[in-house]
């Protein structure tokens, strides 16, 4: 990147690090089950919900409960069990109609990322009717409040029930873009672990990983603070320490357990310290491909965090540390490596590939060019990378050379 654009892109991350603490960041009320969900209801006096899922979650029994919970209260509560994974602004529209005709005035989500990015993004376009969902794209876009968001994780990865975030793909252009605003913040979250008993192996794995790309872009950018890396930290414990375990034994609920609170704890970091361009390579392959979040980032992570080189070898070696791969008295360099080869023996054990499929190499100026416009200048990454320098990353990942 030349030396211009540079330092435009550090200047604005400076602006946007010293504007945080005064940005109105807050934190959702936080349940252990649906059941206690009642009180919430009975204060918002709630007539009309609308809770938002994927066909999968709804099939494998995951909305029951709080279905039974509306009726028993006499709350009516259509469903929108459309959304796809990589959401899209179809299925935002198809699920506010909805909203709007059952006179909805709350809305729920029940899944992974996906089911509760639909949900923030069909609530922002509720209190901005004429605003399209591209028009919202970006950052510190919305002041509306948004209705009232309960999210209800079943995958331990995005830790959007805590984020200002929502990721959407526009299928018709092929991008997958986010919108941070703060009011997209969910109001209620309930963490329980049963929710992610049923996530199969394979993303168990991808979606901890994600998490855990969640806590390291945070801790190795520059716009940390105290906070920020003391969340990022306990998240890459508990991600080393859990993922596997969630992996191998689904039933394993203490492990589910410490998974669901590495993702709000890499949640909360990251919506303060942001990520990197693991993500925005990731969102571009999610938008060209529909390639699943969690099995890009885990792909593109050790790819990525060699492409920053020395620059992160102080702060990979005190992950290193934290998750004891390394005492501290090994070179700066040698911990970091251990840190990568450290991930790269999880994915390995995980069954994670180490490229992926399907990227053509025509595709990769216009993906580079897509993640460079998300990247820069919001992520305050250690090294900036231009468009010509994030194609590398891509021709990384790329299985073999081209699909055929
Ligand atoms: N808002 C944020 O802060 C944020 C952060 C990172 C990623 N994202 C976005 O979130 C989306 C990915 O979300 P995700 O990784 O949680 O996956 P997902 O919501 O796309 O779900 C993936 C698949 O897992 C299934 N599934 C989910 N929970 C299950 C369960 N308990 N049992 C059985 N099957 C289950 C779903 O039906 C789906 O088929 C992407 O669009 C990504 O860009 C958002
Ligand atoms: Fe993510």
């Amino acid at each position: 990147m030349n030396r211009f654009r540079r330092g435009f892109c550090r200047t604005y991350q400076a602006a946007f690090r010293m504007a945080m603490p005064v940005l109105p960041y807050r934190e959702p009320e936080r349940f252990g089950s649906v059941a206690e969900l009642e009180t919430v209801f009975r204060r918002m006096g709630t007539k009309s919900v609308l809770l938002v899922t994927d066909p999968f979650i709804r099939k494998a029994g995951l909305t029951k409960s709080f279905e039974e919970l509306c009726a028993r209260l006499g709350i009516k509560c259509p469903v929108y069990d459309g959304t796809r994974a990589n959401p899209t602004v179809e299925n935002v529209e198809e699920a506010r109609w909805i909203y709007l005709k059952e006179k909805c005035s709350c809305l729920a989500a029940i899944g992974g990322g996906s089911a509760i990015d639909c949900a923030k993004a069909i609530g922002a376009r509720v209190v901005y009717p004429k605003r399209t969902l591209q028009q919202m794209k970006g950052t510190l876009r919305l002041f509306r409040k948004i209705p009232p968001l309960i999210a209800i994780p079943t995958t331990a990865g995005t830790g959007s029930e805590i984020t200002p975030t929502a990721v959407l793909t526009d299928e018709g252009v092929k991008h997958k873009y986010t919108m941070n605003d703060f009011v997209l913040i969910p109001s209620f979250a309930v963490h329980d672990p049963e929710m992610t008993r049923t996530l199969p192996p394979s993303l168990t794995a991808t979606t901890g990983m994600d998490a855990l790309t969640h806590a390291v872009e945070a801790y190795i950018g520059q716009s940390t603070t105290k906070e920020t890396r003391r969340l990022a930290i306990d998240a890459v414990k508990l991600i080393f320490g859990n993922v596997e375990q969630a992996y191998r034994d689904g039933n394993d609920m203490t492990a589910r357990r410490n998974m669901l609170m590495a993702s709000y704890y890499a949640g909360h970091a990251f919506s303060k310290s942001y990520v990197g361009y693991v993500h925005a390579v990731a969102h571009s392959l999610g938008g060209q491909y529909n390639i699943p979040h969690g099995l890009a980032n885990s792909v593109l992570l050790p790819h990525v965090l060699e492409a920053y080189g020395p620059a992160i070898h102080g702060k990979l070696r005190e992950l290193a540390v934290a998750v004891g791969l390394a005492d501290g008295k090994e070179s700066e360099e040698i911990a970091a490596n251990r840190f990568i080869v450290a991930i790269r023996g999880l994915n390995a054990r995980m069954g994670i590939p180490e490229t992926l499929k399907g990227i053509r190499r025509e595709d990769i100026p216009i993906m580079a060019a897509h993640a460079d416009r998300e990247g820069n200048p919001l992520y305050p990454v250690p090294v900036l990378m231009d468009a010509g320098e994030l194609e590398k990353l891509y021709e990384a990942v790329m299985d073999g050379g081209e699909e055929k």
